[in-house]
């Protein structure tokens, strides 16, 4: 398909879409890679191989989204969004098709809390942490589900689910979504009545950059106690640590649902290691009560926790996962190269089921299992009401995690996860193996691009490892508004299923 870049870009400048930075045909120009690179977190998508947009254009107001998009459909430019950067893909920063361009909400993070309806605005470019600081710079009270690392833009966030600390009480962050403006395939600017029930349906939680570009989202706050309590406990010892993981299979995602323990296996050699760490709605004397009556083993003192309210839980959270305090800080500075894959659970996993995991873990000393629980109120939400399936059946989520810092390890690292991966079939969800779309995973499979390399006749089926039978709907959902495909990446949506 012929694409213009000057049609494109004078339709911008007509439109007042100004702020607008071109790769230059030769080398970058220095702001042109920074401003690239700012949010992009895998930096396997930074490499050199890897396609770059024609241009990055980051709008100043919400008039400018609606019109940079209408260009790119006028102009037939295929668009990627970007909020905070953080698909593990990289799919908000590179395409499959070399004529791209990226609109970048990174200016468009206000935040607008109304305490008299416990609501918010918030727009797509905001970062969590800057959500977080906005809620408590006006009550200590309320608070929002979302994720533990500060800088995942709200964009991509809320477009994919939402799990966090608070999903066992809460749910998901799109749970908690009760409007949205978006942009549409036809470049309308719609809210929930405009866009109708089925698109407002499938953006919570049916992953971002299939329907739109949505500009902000109307949450409900969550009510929390004056007291909060954070902790951390580290563990070694092979015997011990297959004990209490034993037991927090147990215990974790059938606890009081204000109790939130998640489960960190480190790999390397000489062995292994195990934390929990988690939150407790509540204070430090009731936290260490419920865990003396309900997971004595864990060993929980005092001396592992810290009782603040919820705002310090989330700066306690993100420092010690590594990132910066300051939760407005927009960018994150341990930046690695990672392959990341999901797993659900759905019955507890042996100990001889872990002490494969081990044996494998034992080969990378920068690998982590993370093992978050479900339960609580995800229960009791059908897993209809939104794209996001995995609810009353499931125990827990795994992250495997593997970092490393050079693009010549790439090879060696993507097959030691594959056989991780490959190890743990038999002890995780099956018929379909489910995954977690936030968690994107392009190894289940990619969309058929209409205009750009791949076949039709590629299989899709990964969409149910993300949505079980929600997939359905939401392939009739994109046909219905999105019938050419306007809004697309590697894995969004595609407009029929095709199986193996
Ligand atoms: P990015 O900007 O990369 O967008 C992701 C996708 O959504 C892209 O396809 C993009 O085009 C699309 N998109 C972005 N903005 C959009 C918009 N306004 N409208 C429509 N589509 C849009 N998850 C979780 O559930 N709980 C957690 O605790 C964490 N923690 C975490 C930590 C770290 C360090 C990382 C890197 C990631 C997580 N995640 C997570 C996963 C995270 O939720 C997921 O990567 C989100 O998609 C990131 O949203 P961003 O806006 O940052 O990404």
């Amino acid at each position: 398909v012929f694409v213009s870049t000057e049609t494109l870009i004078s339709c911008l400048t007509r439109s007042g879409v100004t702020n607008v930075t071109l790769r230059s045909s030769s080398s970058s120009s220095p702001n042109y890679d920074s401003l690239l690179k700012f949010s992009l977190q895998n930096l396997r998508y930074a490499e050199s191989n890897v396609l770059k947009p024609y241009a990055l254009i980051i709008p100043h107001s919400k008039e400018h989204v609606v019109k940079s998009v209408q260009c790119c459909i006028q102009h037939r430019w295929e668009m990627h969004v970007r909020s905070g950067g953080h698909s593990y893909e990289g799919l908000s920063s590179t395409s499959r098709n070399p004529n791209f361009v990226i609109i970048d909400l990174m200016e468009l993070d206000g935040v607008l809390v109304d305490m008299r309806s416990k609501t918010a605005w918030v727009e797509s470019g905001a970062t969590v942490g800057q959500l977080y600081s906005a809620i408590a710079d006006k009550t200590a009270r309320y608070g929002f589900p979302a994720g533990i690392c500060p800088t995942i833009g709200v964009g991509g966030h809320l477009s994919g689910g939402g799990l966090s600390l608070l999903s066992r009480k809460y749910g998901l962050s799109a749970d908690n979504v009760v409007n949205a403006l978006l942009v549409d395939a036809n470049g309308n600017l719609v809210d929930r009545e405009g866009m109708g029930p089925d698109v407002f349906w499938a953006l919570r939680g049916g992953g971002g950059g299939s329907w739109g570009v949505v500009i902000s989202w109307k949450i409900k706050l969550v009510k929390l106690p004056p007291k909060t309590t954070v902790f951390n406990v580290p563990y070694t010892g092979r015997d011990r640590i297959n004990n209490l993981l034993n037991r927090w299979q147990a215990v974790a995602p059938s606890v009081d649902e204000n109790l939130y323990i998640r489960a960190f296996l480190f790999g390397g050699n000489p062995e292994v290691k195990l934390a929990f760490s988690g939150m407790f709605l509540g204070s430090l004397p009731k936290l260490l009560q419920l865990v003396n009556k309900t997971f004595p083993e864990m060993g929980l003192v005092a001396a592992n926790c810290n009782e603040t309210d919820w705002i310090g839980s989330m700066i306690y959270t993100a420092v010690s996962n590594g990132y910066s305090p300051e939760l407005r800080n927009r960018f994150l500075s341990t930046k690695s190269y990672f392959k990341i894959k999901s797993d659900f659970v759905t019955n507890p996993i042996s100990a001889s089921g872990f002490q494969g995991v081990w044996k494998i873990m034992e080969e990378q000393s920068n690998s982590i299992m993370i093992l978050a629980p479900l339960g609580g109120i995800m229960n009791r939400i059908p897993s209809t009401q939104l794209p996001f399936p995995h609810r009353v059946g499931y125990l827990y989520v795994i992250q495997y995690v593997l970092t490393w810092n050079e693009r010549t390890k790439d090879a060696q690292s993507l097959s030691w996860m594959q056989k991780l991966y490959k190890y743990t079939t038999p002890y995780v969800s099956k018929s379909p193996r489910a995954a977690y779309v936030n968690y994107l995973d392009l190894d289940l499979g990619t969309t058929p691009a209409i205009n750009g390399t791949s076949t039709l006749e590629q299989p899709n089926s990964w969409g149910y490892n993300y949505f079980a039978e929600n997939f359905e709907r939401l392939v009739q959902v994109k046909n219905q508004f999105d019938p050419n495909n306007i809004f697309r990446n590697a894995q969004s949506i595609p407009l029929s299923i095709t199986s193996t």
